[in-house]
């Protein structure tokens, strides 16, 4: 049998996660567990790279986003999940790489410029904000991923990744193959303000919330836009709650919520209520393994180790090649 291919993708633990990333990345890798040899890790370093002068919540952070990983599906058993800051050898490794990087592909990084703007309130002249990309390669390369699954958002990162493995390679021998960025579609639920669902834009629904929480989140949301009054026909097409419905109702409520929607038979306060129910339903497996392991922290934490420790020696592996083709 050939072997499996490897993947590999990070997330900087910034916060809880919602059900944007999880219909985003997380799901996704759930999935790719099953076909490829699965390494999923949390970028605490990249994660100082903007949040660098308070830094008091990280560990917090941390330790919710594995829960949140597992609960979500993510398994020891068939991926290797690690802490980024764990294993020392991605600094090393981003330290040589450092060395062969010309500065220009880093100022043309189109995700850098645009987060300068976007971020303006925090002071990113920073040596290690404008080296992202490069640690982002040590954190692939150290792992010889074939696949990095990801959003359009970090193509621009992947591909300066595959140009310094290619300078490596040139310089110093074939050590590092080129990693194929594996694109993750970006999900059709909006947030609750029908913008792109986003901790920052306050507009979340995050898998950690109590049906509580979920049934306020769902009764905000805003619906077809030109839907003034219950006796106006609606367009579900153009609504949120209707895409949450596609994926959390079953078939003949998606088809009825529909035809009553136009035919202003059904009411947006009833149709939410119908969909918070079937969300709240459809998260409980996930709220039950977060309690299972909340009540767990060792549990927790033996996972990371074990994943830290397999993690660990497959880096160690590359930079005793590394330093070899290097000549240190
Ligand atoms: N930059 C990625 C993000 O913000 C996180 C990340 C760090 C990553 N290292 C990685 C993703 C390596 C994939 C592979 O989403
Ligand atoms: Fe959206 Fe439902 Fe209201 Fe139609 S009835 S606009 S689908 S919330």
């Amino acid at each position: 049998m050939p072997e499996k291919k490897r993947i590999l993708s990070g997330m900087r633990p910034t916060g809880p996660l919602h059900l944007g990333n999880l219909h985003g990345a997380l799901a996704n890798w759930v999935k790719m567990q099953e076909q490829y040899d699965c390494f999923f890790f949390i970028a605490d370093w990249h994660a100082l790279t903007s949040d660098y002068e308070d830094t008091a919540s990280i560990s917090g952070y941390i330790h919710n986003m594995l829960i949140d990983w597992l609960s979500a599906g993510l398994s020891p058993e068939k991926s290797t999940l690690f802490i980024q800051s764990h294993i020392k050898e991605h600094a090393e490794l981003f330290l040589i790489l450092s060395m062969i990087t010309p500065v220009p592909w880093l100022e043309r990084n189109p995700t850098y410029k645009d987060q300068i703007v976007q971020l303006s309130n925090k002071d990113l002249s920073t040596f290690g904000f404008l080296g992202y990309p490069v640690l982002q390669a040590a954190d692939i390369i150290i792992y010889k991923a074939n696949g990095v699954p990801v959003g359009v958002d970090q193509v621009p990162h992947v591909e300066i990744t595959r140009e310094i493995a290619r300078r490596f390679n040139y310089f110093y021998g074939n050590v590092f193959p080129e990693p194929e960025s594996i694109l993750t579609e970006t999900p059709k639920i909006l947030g609750i303000d029908r913008r792109k669902m986003s901790k920052s834009y306050n507009n979340a629904i995050y898998f950690s919330a109590s049906p509580d929480e979920i049934a306020a989140g769902v009764s905000k949301m805003l619906t077809d836009p030109q839907r003034a009054r219950k006796s106006d026909p609606g367009d579900p097409d153009v609504c949120n709650v209707y895409e949450f419905h596609k994926f959390y109702s079953d078939s003949k409520t998606v088809d009825r919520i529909n035809q009553e929607c136009r035919t202003a038979k059904i009411g947006c306060v009833e149709c939410k209520k119908i969909m918070a129910q079937n969300l709240i339903k459809a998260l409980e497996p996930m709220r039950e393994k977060r309690e299972y392991y909340e009540a767990r922290p060792q549990l927790v934490d033996d996972i990371i180790k074990d994943g830290c420790d397999k993690a660990r020696r497959v880096a160690r592996r590359t930079m005793a090649e590394v330093r070899a083709a290097v000549n240190l």
